[in-house]
């Protein structure tokens, strides 16, 4: 099976549940005009993070790495008027795209763009939460799952992106930054006794990866 197949299948799933969505292409066009890397979730994947976000009634969600904002406009609209999505992105530039594509989306009253790295913002955040979504550097991965189980409560998901990486995150050779902020994460998570965990590993139209899902007792 080849990546080609994934993406194909992607397509034919998204083609048939997820329908046309002009404010999300919107959102991909202005992030490819602003040169943003296309590493944002695929639609099938924020579809998920929706559907995750609504069945447990979120009305307040936290997200840690931005970018242009394509995976917050898939969250945020699980959020009900007076919802909230806080968001931390490093990159100005980043963070004024996605504010832009927030704004188009018509979310722009619901999601607070934190510009600023994550860890400085985290600790004067406000909890609850009731999802935290963390996909921004991996090597700060058990840092960010710690300050959103501290903003959790009992009942709260926290999703993590990227977990799997091709298979990276097995590879004993492999001693990139983030492939071990991912293994140093996935310790944490397992000697946690608040959360229950799992990890789903993906393939599809962002290729070979998956989330770890963890839920707070
Ligand atoms: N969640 C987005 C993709 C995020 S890509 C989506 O699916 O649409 C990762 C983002 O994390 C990038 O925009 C990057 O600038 C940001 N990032 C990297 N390091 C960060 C840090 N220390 N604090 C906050 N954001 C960071
Ligand atoms: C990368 C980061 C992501 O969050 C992602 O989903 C895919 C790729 C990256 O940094 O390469
Ligand atoms: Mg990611």
């Amino acid at each position: 099976m080849s990546e080609d197949v994934w993406k194909a299948v992607d397509e034919y799933f998204t083609g048939h549940l997820l329908g046309p969505d002009p404010v999300l292409d919107a959102a991909l066009e202005a992030n490819a005009i602003g040169k943003l890397p296309a590493i944002d979730v695929s639609a099938a994947q924020g579809k998920l993070l929706q559907i995750l976000a609504r069945s447990i009634g979120a009305r307040r969600i936290l997200e840690v790495g931005t970018l242009g904002g394509y995976s917050t406009i898939w969250l945020a609209r699980a959020l009900p008027a007076d919802g909230l999505l806080v968001t931390c992105e490093v990159d100005p530039h980043h963070a004024e795209v996605a504010r832009e594509n927030l704004k188009r989306a018509g979310l722009d009253a619901v999601v607070d763009v934190k510009v600023g790295p994550a860890l400085e913002t985290l600790p004067g955040l406000d909890g609850p939460f009731d999802l935290s979504f963390i996909d921004a550097d991996k090597v700060s991965n058990t840092a960010y799952f710690e300050h959103a189980l501290g903003l959790s409560r009992p009942g709260s998901l926290i999703v993590i992106d990227n977990v799997v990486r091709g298979g990276r995150v097995l590879d004993p050779a492999d001693d990139h930054p983030s492939v071990v902020g991912t293994r140093r994460l996935v310790e944490a998570v397992a000697r946690e006794p608040r959360v229950e965990a799992t990890a789903i590993q993906t393939v599809g139209a962002k290729g070979y990866d998956g989330f770890l899902l963890a839920r707070v007792k």
